[in-house]
């Protein structure tokens, strides 16, 4: 019986750790990035409705570079911020956004999608129904990455 209990608490503590890994963390220091140009929407009906950065690591600017052709680990992350009335100003950051290219996700093109609040813990959106369908749309010849090199001027 003790046995069994200790054997039911391992499996808790592997399916804890495993759904961990699953939902994963935004990449530190990504501010020193390369940076793309200050993006401004005004359209309130669109998702980027606000400002927003695009940051790519020296694997993902090669990527770019190479006509949307990125490496496995590739990392590029945007951050999002509200609009004020000038909008000269940045707002608050209110979401963070990342894909790293990890030929595990398949059902996602090869890339892990993950959403992050401002404060930069995993909002637990579901990657493919959130994030997958739109950039497949935009972007399926571009390696499910919308942007350019244009945005970096790269
Ligand atoms: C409604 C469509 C749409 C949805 C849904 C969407 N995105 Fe995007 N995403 C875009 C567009 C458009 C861009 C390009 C923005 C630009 O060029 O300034 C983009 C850019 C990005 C980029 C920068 C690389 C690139 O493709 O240009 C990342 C990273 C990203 N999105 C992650 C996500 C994640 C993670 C989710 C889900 C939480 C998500 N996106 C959901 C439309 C979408």
């Amino acid at each position: 019986m003790k046995s069994a209990v200790l054997l039911m608490s391992l499996l808790f503590l592997c399916l804890a750790a495993s759904s961990e890994a699953a939902s994963p963390a935004l990449p530190k220091g990504y501010a020193a990035w390369k940076k793309s140009e200050r993006k401004v929407v005004t359209d309130k009906n669109s998702l980027f409705y606000g400002i927003h950065y695009i940051y790519a690591d020296k694997k993902a600017q090669s990527g770019y570079l190479a006509d949307n052709r990125f490496a496995e680990g590739s990392r590029i992350v945007v951050e999002f911020f509200t609009i004020k009335k000038d909008s000269s100003v940045d707002g608050p950051k209110n979401m963070v956004v990342l894909m790293q290219k990890d030929k595990r996700h398949t059902e996602t093109g090869g890339w892990l999608f993950a959403g992050f609040g401002a404060d930069g813990k995993s909002s637990g959106l579901d990657p493919v129904s959130t994030c997958f369908g739109c950039h497949q749309q935009e972007a399926a010849k571009r390696d499910f990455v919308i942007s350019t090199k244009k945005d970096f001027k790269l």
